[in-house]
């Protein structure tokens, strides 16, 4: 006889892992907001979801499609892109995203996540190695895992060079990651450039904000792998439409796009759609059109899912998106101002709330705490949504609240944000409890 759901063994097995989770304070749970709140938290930085005009632009689109292919598919695109899924809707996307961004091919994917475990999945072959910074995203480690990769070795965070960079605490610098490997077993396949090396980057780490030194990991590949088989990998979710000019991307900010051998742009953050594209040569992208599970076993995207990067890609390009950047970085600066203003005035215990007193170049901003969801909550309860982060998502010690910052955040809700930071810093300084709202 089967044994109901209730009692089968697999289900206590997995409600007393949720359980386990719950008494760590690690439970995740879904969660959604009403409208009228403060938006301190969505990835929406250039907040291009209250363009009217980018509204009526694929509203437009797609009325104008539905009207001239009257039988073509509308909601859904019918298969894989090998398949039926290809149109030459998706083929004209990709030409005009690789000529946005400076690149010679580009190939889309449903999503970020998708990109990146189709590309690290396939793309390094058996002796090849991947060097990643150790703060890389989940999807580059779902990819390297699948990958034929003879390693996968983590460099420190955002550490170019080994001056000052203790071996013995965690990941090494890139350079000396790179210089072990040159000095180690495979040496001789890597210096002659028989193996590959991929070095895996983000733009902008999505939790502290912070951005790669580009420039130096490029300088640093070219001069310890001359035989040109140092291949670095940018993925730049969090800077698309943020960085360089129009919102290309920090590649090309700093002027490398010859110099990667990959991007990856993800349309989920700022460009407030979603999906990705992958930024190559033709013959890597037609090496993953064969190779990249993610992209062969897979429905394609269907036309509102395009016609909605085809617009935001058109709204970038005519310059109309540099005003919200602009407002964007008047509100970071003030937020900024505002939230470090905090720590000093009441000298905050860095385990109550410590604030990097650097101007932060991206929209995000770590309000580091012990207490991530007492402060979290705080200021939920005013309608100021903003998330806690804590372990395993960062490592403990330094758990956070994380602001994000978005082009159409008024000063009004700035000021309050930081209000309700400040009452919270203040009640717990003067009361061994946090009142939550109804109690004041
Ligand atoms: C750095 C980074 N890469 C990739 C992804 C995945 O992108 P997507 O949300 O489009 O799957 C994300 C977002 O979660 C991300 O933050």
């Amino acid at each position: 006889m089967t044994q109901s759901r209730e009692t089968s063994g697999l289900e206590k097995v997995l409600a007393a892992r949720l359980a386990d989770r719950q008494a760590r304070s690690q439970l995740r749970r879904l969660t959604s907001f009403p409208s009228s709140t403060a938006d301190f938290s969505s990835n929406s930085y250039l907040s291009l979801q209250l363009v009217p005009e980018l509204r009526q632009a694929y509203i437009s689109l797609l009325e104008r499609h539905a009207s001239s292919s009257p039988t073509g598919p509308l909601f859904g695109s019918g298969g894989s892109r090998l398949l039926d899924g290809n149109t030459p809707f998706a083929e004209s996307l990709e030409a005009q995203i690789a000529a946005f961004h400076h690149a010679p091919a580009s190939l889309l994917f449903n999503s970020g996540f998708d990109a990146n475990v189709g590309l690290f999945s396939c793309v390094p072959q058996p002796g090849d190695i991947i060097v990643y910074d150790e703060l890389i995203h989940a999807s580059v480690h779902d990819g390297m895992r699948t990958s034929r990769a003879a390693q996968r070795i983590p460099f420190r965070h955002n550490t170019v060079m080994s001056r000052g960079c203790d071996k013995d605490q965690g990941p090494g610098s890139l350079e000396r990651v790179i210089t072990d490997l040159i000095q180690g077993e495979r040496g001789e396949a890597i210096k002659r450039g028989r193996n590959a090396v991929f070095v895996a980057v983000e733009g902008v780490y999505s939790m502290d904000g912070d951005i790669a030194p580009l420039e130096q990991i490029n300088s640093c590949v070219t001069r310890l792998l001359p035989a040109g088989n140092g291949h670095i990998i940018v993925d730049e979710a969090h800077s698309t439409g943020l960085f360089g000019d129009q919102g290309r991307g920090l590649v090309c900010e700093y002027g490398l796009e010859d110099s990667v051998f990959a991007r990856v742009h993800t349309f989920g953050k700022a460009m407030g759609a979603s999906g990705a594209a992958v930024l190559c040569t033709p013959v890597v992208r037609e090496y993953l059109i064969n190779y990249a599970r993610t992209l062969i076993y897979t429905t394609a995207m269907p036309l509102p899912g395009l016609a909605s990067i085809k617009v935001t890609y058109d709204f970038l390009a005519s310059g109309k998106a540099d005003v919200l950047r602009a407002n964007l970085r008047n509100i970071v600066t003030r937020a900024h101002e505002l939230l470090l203003a905090i720590c000093t005035r009441h000298k905050t215990a860095p385990e109550l709330l410590h604030v990097d007193p650097d101007v932060p170049r991206s929209p995000i901003i770590a309000l580091l705490t012990g207490q991530p969801r007492s402060l979290a909550t705080y200021c939920q309860q005013r309608g100021l949504i903003v998330r806690p982060i804590v372990a395993p998502t960062v490592p403990k010690g330094r758990e956070r609240v994380r602001v994000c910052l978005h082009a159409a955040n008024s000063l009004a809700q700035v000021t309050a944000l930081a209000q309700a930071v400040e009452d919270w810093v203040w009640h717990h300084k003067t009361a061994e409890t946090i009142p939550t709202k109804t109690r004041l």
